[in-house]
């Protein structure tokens, strides 16, 4: 990871070295936290953040699983505004934004919110471009996703998280890239903190709202491949149904459009699929404002960088 200068720390900005935790933090125990990942990217009129609004509503939904609303010390706009100063003040062009609210140190009780102090940070940086893939090989995990009868499937808590660390040990052992996980009733769910999508005879699918995590880009491309055309629809599918699919793709705020050129050893031809490669397009037009359209999910940070 390519460190910046400054990372917000509590309300406050603190050199990146500087931004410490205690180790007996309840946080880092346990993964009591709550957490948003969001990019932010360079335009002519200087760097916008793409769904903001989204991505800090689910936060403050995911936090309030945690009983922190009574000790948190900043609200939507803080963190809104925030996040545009530590843009500003860390002065690169285009990057990925981390923001995370935990429970901090002073005690390892399963009531955090009685003994500890809430912790927030937002840190940003640069995301290094060779790090990402035009198309990815697919393998279905061991792991079962955790269903919303044993946890709160669509807050991002960080605990809920092992369950991408193990998968990925898994899979990468075995050579493939991104894990694919099924639900508890053998559908197919989502990949590693990305969402799945087939196309199947023009029309795209991709599961409905229920086990998986309602991507802020899901719901995105849902709205876009339905004003480039396409039919769109939410339901329930199985591997076999998967693979059996002209072509297939993931999406996230890091990979936002990502084809899967292949899923347990079965290939798919092309490796890219041209649907995937149409919306792609698309997306990667509107994030950097060249789409008047889509102007209303993108907020521009306050001067040029
Ligand atoms: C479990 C999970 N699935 C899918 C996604 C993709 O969501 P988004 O498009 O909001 O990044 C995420 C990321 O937040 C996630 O944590």
């Amino acid at each position: 990871m390519k460190t910046t200068k400054k990372i917000w720390y509590n309300g406050k900005f603190v050199n990146w070295d500087r931004a410490e935790t205690h180790v007996l933090s309840n946080g880092l125990h346990y993964g009591s936290g709550a957490f948003e990942g969001l990019r932010y990217y360079h335009t002519e009129n200087g760097p916008v953040v793409f769904a903001l609004k989204e991505h800090i509503d689910r936060l403050f939904y995911s936090a309030s699983f945690l009983n922190m609303g009574l000790k948190l010390k900043f609200n939507e706009n803080d963190i809104a505004e925030a996040i545009q100063d530590l843009i500003l003040k860390n002065m690169i062009k285009e990057g990925y934004i981390r923001v995370i609210f935990f429970w901090g140190f002073n005690s390892l009780s399963f009531q955090p919110e009685l003994l500890c102090p809430l912790d927030a940070a937002i840190a940003t940086w640069a995301w290094d471009p060779t790090r990402e893939k035009d198309s990815v090989k697919v393998k279905t995990t061991k792991y079962t996703k955790a269903s919303p009868e044993s946890t709160v499937t669509n807050a991002k808590l960080c605990g809920n998280y092992i369950h991408d660390i193990l998968a990925n040990a898994e899979i990468i052992k075995a050579g493939f890239d991104e894990p694919l996980f099924l639900d508890n009733k053998g559908n197919v769910c989502e990949g590693a903190e990305k969402n799945i999508f087939f196309v199947k005879n023009g029309v795209i699918f991709t599961p409905p709202q229920g086990n998986i995590m309602p991507g802020v880009t899901r719901r995105f491309v849902i709205k876009l491949a339905a004003d480039m055309g396409f039919k769109v629809e939410e339901k329930n599918f199985t591997l076999p149904e998967l693979k059996e699919a002209d072509e297939t793709f993931l999406t996230s705020t890091v990979v936002r459009i990502l084809p899967i050129n292949q899923i347990d050893g079965q290939k798919f031809i092309p490796r890219k699929g041209p649907v995937a490669m149409d919306i792609k397009q698309e997306f990667e037009k509107i994030v950097r404002a060249k789409n008047p359209k889509y102007e209303k999910y993108l907020t521009y940070v306050r001067t040029d960088i």
